[in-house]
């Protein structure tokens, strides 16, 4: 097993997942103002250390994947959030793409930028702690979205970010996201998720991209959010599945999806039924942002001061997304 390698199996293997706690500021005073929270650097923190210093760290994350502003910051005691996150025997990740931006002659789709100083970036996070990155591109889905020319571009920046990444040895994770806006049908998620996908390891072989080193990050297939479509856990399972086989090399350690705007419940009964019916070769785990803090910032908005109400909200919601990660959630454990 090579070094990259033996990184991504301890970010997902036996039940572990991602958090995705990398917000950008501005995400992030939307999520805090969004419960009352003044979204200072201080209040920031405050939430991502009371996760970070949960009992559920140890056996349910695998690792954290942090924003800049807290790679950089310290606890109250004076750790830095790197050691306090690796004191769980979690790794510490870093977003390192600066964000998406309009694609020139397709002003309605995204290219996402960071490319330029990476390589030094990443020395610097590497020195702060981190072993693993996050880079996401992102694509709307309509008619004629995403264009050829978005899903060439951005499967191009990805490949370059890994590359880069690889050479400094950390594990990339390669996150394109389709969103769930929209009225499309599943089945037009899954022929649009299937060829970005496809896509991005054509260019991710093209730029010598060691496949076992890296963690693919993608959308389950669902149906948009202004869908009429009802479609089951059951066939959003199985055409997540017939996806994820139409378009990954085996080589590839493992998927962690991302949640996407879905409710915590759903997130949680997608993944359990994709890893009940999972006839890939691959881990099937999660990388969720949204669906491992909602319940969590909702208590913690009600006493910031109440540590334990917030990391108990954590730890079951965790716990939940581990066993789903290992095909044995079931709704009945959700009031237990
Ligand atoms: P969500 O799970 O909230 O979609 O966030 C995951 C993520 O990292 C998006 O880039």
């Amino acid at each position: 097993m090579s070094e990259l390698n033996k990184i991504a199996m301890k970010l997902i293997s036996s039940g572990k997942g991602i958090l995705a706690a990398d917000e950008s500021n501005g995400t992030m005073t939307k999520r805090l103002e969004a419960v009352n929270i003044n979204s200072t650097s201080e209040n920031r923190l405050l939430f991502r250390e009371t996760l970070f210093s949960s009992e559920s760290m140890r056996e349910y994350i695998g690792g954290v994947i942090l924003y800049d502003e807290t790679i950089r910051q310290k606890t109250k005691s004076g750790k830095s959030i790197s050691d306090l996150i690796s004191s769980s025997g979690a790794l510490p990740g870093i977003k390192v793409d600066t964000g998406a931006k309009d694609l020139a002659n397709s002003h309605e789709e995204k290219i996402t930028e960071g490319l330029d100083g990476l390589r030094e970036r990443l020395k610097e996070y590497y020195d702060l702690g981190a072993r693993f990155t996050k880079w996401r591109g992102v694509y709307n889905i309509t008619e004629k979205y995403p264009s050829k020319l978005a899903i060439h571009s951005n499967a191009q920046a990805l490949a370059r970010y890994a590359a880069l990444v690889q050479e400094n040895n950390m594990v990339p994770i390669v996150e394109p996201e389709l969103l769930m806006d929209g009225d499309h049908s599943a089945e037009t998620c899954l022929i649009k998720t299937s060829e970005v996908i496809k896509k991005c390891f054509e260019e991710l072989i093209l730029h010598k991209v060691d496949l076992s080193g890296i963690i693919l990050k993608p959308n389950m297939i669902l149906s948009g959010n202004q869908s009429k479509e009802k479609i089951s856990s059951e066939e959003i399972s199985k055409k997540t599945l017939e996806c994820i086989n139409n378009s990954v090399p085996t080589e590839v350690p493992g998927i962690a999806f991302l949640s996407g705007g879905q409710s915590e419940i759903d997130a949680t009964e997608n993944l359990n039924l994709i890893n009940k019916n999972n006839n890939t070769k691959f881990i099937m785990t999660y990388s969720y942002g949204r669906a491992l803090q909602q319940g969590a910032l909702k208590v913690w908005s009600k006493n910031t001061k109440d540590v334990q109400a917030t990391q108990n909200i954590f730890n079951h919601r965790a716990k939940m997304c581990s066993l789903a990660a290992l095909g044995k959630w079931s709704k009945e454990l959700e009031n237990k």
